[in-house]
């Protein structure tokens, strides 16, 4: 069979990731579709809606992973995956996952139409809560499904108001024993997943796609300062022992540890920072806030962590505050499989794109699928290299070129 596509075109799909984009917490264009909340479960049904329609077998499992599948030839061998998520960060854009996700699907229906038949069956994954929003943990649904998060550690996870996984799965209408989420070694053959590159360098150099050779270890942490409270006024500044002050410090030591590694591939971040009492003339008794580091060099990032250990005793001895670190987890980096990239090489290049190899810096559900099956990635271009906001974008041409060589590369690996 041929896959040249000389008609192509993917005005569905776009017409699709429009659609899925209306479905949002917040006032279109901005998306906001937090797991297991209003939206992401239209945003769900409506996705499932389109794979039924596409002729794929739907099966979820007991924290709402979604598996849309098109049966192969021979259903004694393991499946290949592709798939992202949908669920997205407030204030987001539309791309981040669902490109992964609806192109993927786009892929498939490429290849049905083309009257490709896989051999080894092809399995779309629509993963839950990849975006760490409401359970603090990113990558929930692939982190449990590789028992990277073992049951008795989801129950554990709380939201902000102290509800918890089972309440939420529950309310979702998702059942079952959490310990069938975990799936063995082998539960896809090969898993490939489509994402928009969330960085610069594909648009600056004008290329078509990106073959992901690594994704960088995240490491996040929760942190309380507590200090002591009082009146803005009638609190004297040398008795103070302000929590916000020294979380402050905090923040700019977690700045500096980053940018003092000398390597372009440290980033550290602090993206909550939760005040109490909270009151213009109250001095802060309560500081929560998260730190988020990242490196596709995991020791060099353990010595980022270990320098705040060290100005977290130093600010705690010298304020007087007392400083409590939970560690949310601390992931290894991940090495993408030689064959799968090969797979996307010589798709890129039959289907005539351009193309580097590259490191991903976000994480991804492939860094936890990677625990139970080779795993690599493919970027396409975004503008700007801007991700996490309502600005995010990718053009329809960026779009079509990834899923052109994502359905190249499923029916390689599928053959
Ligand atoms: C996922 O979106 C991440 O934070 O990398
Ligand atoms: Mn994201
Ligand atoms: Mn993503």
């Amino acid at each position: 069979m041929t896959l040249e596509r000389p008609n192509l075109s993917i005005d569905g799909l776009m017409a699709e990731l429009m659609a899925l984009a209306q479905i949002s917490e917040a006032e279109p264009p901005v998306v906001t579709r937090v797991v297991f909340g209003e939206a992401d479960m239209r945003a769900r049904a409506y996705v499932k809606g389109l794979c039924t329609e596409a002729g794929l077998t739907v099966r979820e499992d007991a924290i709402g992973n979604t598996f849309a599948r098109w049966d192969g030839s021979d259903p004694t061998l393991a499946p290949i995956g592709t798939g992202s998520h949908i669920d997205a960060i407030p204030n987001a854009g539309l791309y981040d996952g669902c490109v992964g996700v609806l192109g993927g699907l786009e892929a498939i229906r490429v290849l049905k139409k083309l009257g490709f038949k896989p051999r080894r069956s092809i399995e779309l994954v629509i993963f839950t809560a990849e975006e760490p929003t409401r359970f603090g943990i990113g990558c929930l649904g692939s982190r449990m499904m590789a028992n990277v998060l073992t049951p008795e550690q989801a129950l554990a996870l709380r939201d902000k108001e102290g509800r918890g996984l089972e309440e939420w799965r529950a309310q979702a209408g998702f059942a079952g024993p959490l310990e069938s989420v975990a799936v063995p070694n082998g539960r896809f053959y090969q898993f490939v997943e489509l994402h928009i590159e969330q960085g610069p360098y594909l648009e600056q150099e004008g290329l078509d796609v990106g073959l992901v050779t690594h994704i960088a270890a995240p490491a996040s942490q929760r942190i309380v300062i507590e200090g002591e409270g009082g009146h803005a006024g009638g609190k004297l500044m040398p008795g103070r022992k302000d929590a916000l002050a020294a979380a402050a410090e905090l923040i700019l030591a977690l700045e500096s540890a980053a940018k003092s590694t000398g390597a372009i591939d440290t980033v550290g971040t602090v993206g909550i920072c939760d005040v109490f009492p909270g009151a213009v003339n109250s001095v802060p008794s309560r500081v929560l806030i998260t730190t988020d580091v990242r490196d596709i060099d995991g020791a060099r990032r353990d010595r980022v962590l270990a320098a705040l250990a060290d100005t977290g005793n130093d600010v705690s001895a010298r304020r007087g505050v007392k400083i409590t670190t939970e560690l949310i987890n601390a992931d290894p980096p991940t090495t993408c499989d030689p064959a799968i990239l090969a797979a996307l090489e010589e798709s890129a290049v039959a289907a005539g794109k351009t193309y580097r190899k590259m490191v991903a810096r976000a994480y991804h559900d492939s860094s936890f699928v990677s625990c139970i099956a080779p795993v690599a990635m493919l970027f396409i271009p975004c503008r700007g290299g801007v991700s996490h906001r309502p600005d995010e974008y990718a053009s329809p041409k960026w779009i079509g070129r990834g899923v052109h060589v994502l359905s190249r590369t499923l029916a390689h690996l599928a053959e």
